[in-house]
């Protein structure tokens, strides 16, 4: 079929696919082959040199003919009606061999009355229109690794089921759309085209959620977003979508949306709606009074990694040039900026060092502290896919997460560490590699600095080290820890992934150097099937560090304190830069608390919710004189706001994401503003305010100017990305179409640096009065702090966050899945509802993040990586307790939320 496609032949299929092997079912592909015996399918035949082929003769036609009529003589034929009229393969076909009828008729045994299941919030199925050809269920087996659905029962019975018989929302589907959109009829539809009919555009973009990037086709209808369907020629994603990217995109239209600048005196006083002008002028002002009275260093601002690279660009050059500090910090303080110390240090890059069709090669992955199936799901489909092929699997996790074991999965070693004990872990690992002989001297020799490598085996190969002495530390049995290491160290390709479980401590930054220095030692760094590769969590991780958002680096990762590379912004920019490092978040909040921080404008980022320890944020909110929320909805923190400028969902504006893999995809303006502005234009409105001129009539030009300022940026224009579809940066002279690996040959800093990797051990320990240690993570169907995906359908997951208790804790409590509990941390209590499972193990309890009415970031504390500031959320020492109402903090909240919404309420009624 493929080499008849090749030659422009087309061949009628129904079963086949291009996104899914061969599987024969239809014989709709029937051929004939000179020499050869009957009429093949030619999905499942092989070309072979010589042969001879016919597509097309009587004999064909009348068969397929023949076999169309069986399809649709139990197949309703009211096209007309059907909302997938002229978007279904079987009419297709049967317009193609001119078949409007069937000889066999309607009205024999059929499958008309199948019921629908509408269980799904995103997807109808309808039994009905199934011509049973299995393409739903390869495409979950195949591409999504799910193994959801089977087809029950033989011949005329045969019918798709999921799960044992259940609908799709009680089965195990996770609802990625793989078989909705592998469905060449009507039986899988998403609900949206049944009820806006089909798209009549559709416009190329990236998705807003998660690191991954997925591209997506949008398509509409009118003003009207009718759907996602996943780009089969996006590079991160293949054609595939997890359920956020695919379905959760409603919050762009919700009735929270604000779309009217509002300012006010005070927290205590309502909302009051203006213009832009006003708006945009009293900020000013604002700001310029604040730093009249209390000095220039007395405001500053926070760019959001939810945001583009283009929009945070401006954020911090506004604060550099136009505020005159260095007052910048972004999101990515509290999730990655470990990785980009660490990396920095030991490689000489802030940033993973493959695509992620590179896990292809691997040949044993190590997962250390990561989720991909629930946080990164398309990349954690296509490790699936890898390990079902073979690759072998070491997990490093303190809970049981699904890759341990799942259908057609099982992972070699699950290694269950206690919370904040990575970097004994990590030096265990080195211990066994250097003392056991595994590594790859010649590989070190070569590529690695080798005084630090001669100190650094020294230091692995003390006995301390050893996973003998560290196994009380790390809870892993020395057994196991060192049958994982022989395994990393021994494979061809060993990869290493890791997440949030190993920045978000106290020593994040020394895992991300120990990760680095166990890459380096065995080999594993600069070819494709290996390298160290951080999944960021929010879509523009990389980008909004990439852009200068930290307090010391200009775009590029390169110091403040350079004169050089100061002097190249002051020219291009046209002002003096300060050349000491400004504010990182934790200090603008200290600051404000000790009344010399006053004022901040904080783009896309909801610090209130996502940063640790609430009490000590809302009390430092609450002491500014002037807090600038610019964001969609508003959100936790805009209700200590005074100005509230409405920003722009990815749907609304042009720019770009750069993903995990330093892929820069484009983001391209699908519905108009409904605020009338696109973020960037509101920044550059402001900087004109303050009184710093900044002129682009399009983030295209923005993007020209960090290529000239950056340089790793250098060859990056629009014009190239919508040729290329997406880069790989550094993009310059030398690669002129991006780098898909780094540290091929040489590491960026030239040779790699092994740093010593101490353990300290956190000082946040179990007590007799906190004896739990509470760590955090993600579900698939919320994206941090949830303010889109709790605007969407996907509550239909999960509408609250729960606490995970061993079933030996919850009994020593007597807790029962489902109790209202309380748990308690030195800096501050809050109450959900507990679920008991093995999933956690003894003494660990674990919980989500996504919803403010629980607040997990009122019980953590502000510990924090001593090199980045980066908060310690995966370790808080908690007691948990049975208990019948909320919290104190909650009862507040919800006196507070109130009279928030009042406020709000109140200028949108004078407004309208
Ligand atoms: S639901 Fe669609 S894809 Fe699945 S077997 Fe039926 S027709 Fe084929
Ligand atoms: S939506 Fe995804 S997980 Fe659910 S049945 Fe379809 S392919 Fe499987
Ligand atoms: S995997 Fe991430 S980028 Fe891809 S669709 Fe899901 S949320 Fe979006
Ligand atoms: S397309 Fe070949 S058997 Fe269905």
């Amino acid at each position: 079929m493929r080499a008849a496609a090749i030659l422009g032949k087309n061949i009628p299929k129904l079963c086949a696919t291009d996104s899914l092997d061969a599987f024969g079912s239809c014989r709709m592909c029937l051929v004939e082959i000179e020499g050869r015996k009957g009429t093949p399918a030619s999905c499942t035949t092989l070309a072979e040199d010589g042969m001879v082929v016919s597509t097309q003769s009587g004999k064909l036609e009348k068969l397929r003919k023949n076999i169309l009529e069986l399809y649709i003589s139990d197949h309703p034929l009211d096209c007309v009606t059907c909302p997938t009229n002229g978007d279904c393969e079987l009419q297709d076909v049967a317009g193609e061999l001119g078949v409007e009828e069937s000889r066999y008729g309607l009205h024999g045994q059929n499958h008309q009355h199948a019921a629908k299941d509408e269980s799904n919030p995103y997807f109808t199925f309808d039994p009905s229109m199934c011509i049973v050809c299995y393409r739903c269920v390869r495409a979950c087996d195949d591409i999504q690794g799910t193994f959801a659905l089977t087809v029950d029962g033989r011949g005329f019975e045969s019918k798709v089921v999921a799960g044992q018989m259940e609908s799709f929302m009680e089965s195990e589907c996770v609802s990625c759309g793989a078989c909705v959109s592998s469905c060449p009829t009507a039986a899988l539809e998403e609900k949206s085209v049944i009820k806006l009919g089909l798209p009549e555009k559709s416009i190329v973009t990236t998705c807003a959620y998660c690191g991954v990037g997925c591209a997506f086709n949008v398509e509409t209808r009118g003003d009207q977003v009718v759907r996602m369907t996943p780009y089969k020629d996006g590079k991160a994603n293949e054609g595939h979508a997890c359920v956020k990217g695919r379905f959760a995109f409603g919050y762009s239209d919700h009735k929270d949306r604000i779309t009217t600048p509002m300012i006010r005196d005070s927290i205590d006083e309502a909302w009051r709606e203006v213009s832009w002008e006003e708006a945009i002028d009293f900020t000013a002002r604002r700001f310029r009074q604040i730093q009249a009275e209390y000095g220039r260093d007395s405001i500053g601002g926070i760019t959001s990694s939810r945001c583009s690279n283009e929009e945070t660009f401006l954020v911090q050059k506004l604060i550099r040039a136009g505020f005159g500090n260095n007052n910048v910090d972004t999101c990515a303080r509290v999730c990655h900026s470990p990785t980009g110390y660490g990396l920095k240090t030991t490689l000489g890059e802030s940033a993973g060092t493959q695509a992620f069709d590179s896990v292809d090669k691997a040949d044993v992955v190590m997962l250390i502290g990561a989720n991909p199936t629930e946080a990164h799901p398309v990349f954690g489909s296509r490790l699936k896919h890898r390990l079902r092929q073979g690759a072998q699997l070491i997990v490093v996790d303190p809970r049981k997460t699904e890759l341990v074991n799942s259908p057609h999965i099982r992972a070699a070693y699950h290694l269950q560490l206690r919370p904040g004990s990575n970097v004994a872990f990590l030096n265990a690992m080195a211990h066994v590699i250097v003392s056991e002989g595994l590594a790859d001297e010649k590989y070190v020799n070569e590529r690695c600095e080798i005084p630090s490598w001669e100190n650094w085996c020294e230091f692995v190969k003390l006995e301390e080290n050893s996973p003998e002495f560290l196994q009380s530390v790390t809870g892993i049995p020395a057994e196991e820890l060192r049958a994982a290491a022989r395994l990393y160290a021994n494979a061809g390709n060993a990869a290493i992934y890791y997440g949030l479980g190993v920045t978000e401590h106290s020593q994040g930054s020394t895992s991300v150097m120990g990760i680095a220095n166990l890459a380096m030692a065995t080999g594993n760094l600069g070819r494709e099937g290996v390298g160290v590769n951080p999944l960021r969590g929010q879509n523009n991780v990389q980008g909004s560090c990439d852009m200068g958002s930290f307090p010391h680096e200009l775009p590029g990762h390169r110091h403040i304190s350079d004169p050089e590379v100061r002097s190249l912004f002051e020219k291009e920019w046209q002002v003096k830069l300060h050349p000491e490092p400004g504010l990182r978040i934790p200090n603008m909040f200290d600051a404000a608390l000790s009344g010399v921080f006053k004022g901040l404008y904080c783009q896309g980022e909801d610090i209130a919710q996502s940063d640790p320890n609430t009490h000590h944020v809302e009390a430092a909110l609450k002491s500014l004189e002037c807090l600038v929320v610019q964001d969609i909805f508003l959100n936790e923190t805009a209700r200590f706001a005074h100005v509230f400028l409405p920003g722009s969902t990815f749907l609304e504006k042009n720019g770009t994401f750069t993903n995990a893999e330093r892929r820069i995809s484009r983001v391209r303006k699908v519905l108009p503003s409904k605020s009338g502005k696109e973020d960037w234009e509101i920044t550059m409105d402001l900087a004109n305010a303050l009184g710093y001129p900044m002129h682009y009539s399009h983030p295209s030009e923005i993007m020209d100017e960090i290529a000239r300022l950056t340089p790793s940026f250098t060859g990056v224009n629009y014009e190239k990305l919508d040729r290329l579809g997406s880069i790989q940066w550094p993009c310059n002279e030398e690669a002129p179409d991006g780098t898909p690996t780094m540290h091929v040959g040489e590491f960026v800093r030239g040779k790699g640096y092994f740093a010593i990797t101490g353990f300290v051990p956190t000082s946040e320990r179990s007590t007799r009065k906190f004896p739990l240690l509470l760590t955090t993570g993600r579900i698939l169907s919320q994206y941090n702090v949830g303010a889109q995906t709790r605007r969407t359908e996907n509550t239909a997951w999960a509408n609250e966050d729960l606490l995970e208790i061993h079933p030996v804790d919850a009994e020593d409590r007597g807790i029962n899945s489902g109790d209202w509990v309380g748990i308690k941390s030195r800096a501050g209590d809050t109450v959900l509802h507990a679920v008991v499972t093995e999933r956690v193990q003894p003494g660990v309890v674990y919980t989500t993040f996504h919803f403010p009415e629980t607040g997990a970031n009122i019980v953590t504390t502000d510990n924090s990586d001593w090199a980045t500031n980066c908060p310690e959320y995966k370790v808080t020492a908690v007691q948990v307790m049975r208990v019948t109402q909320p919290s104190e903090w909650q009862k507040q909240q919800e006196v507070f939320n109130q009279q928030q919404s009042t406020f709000l309420n109140k200028a949108r009624r004078r407004g309208a």
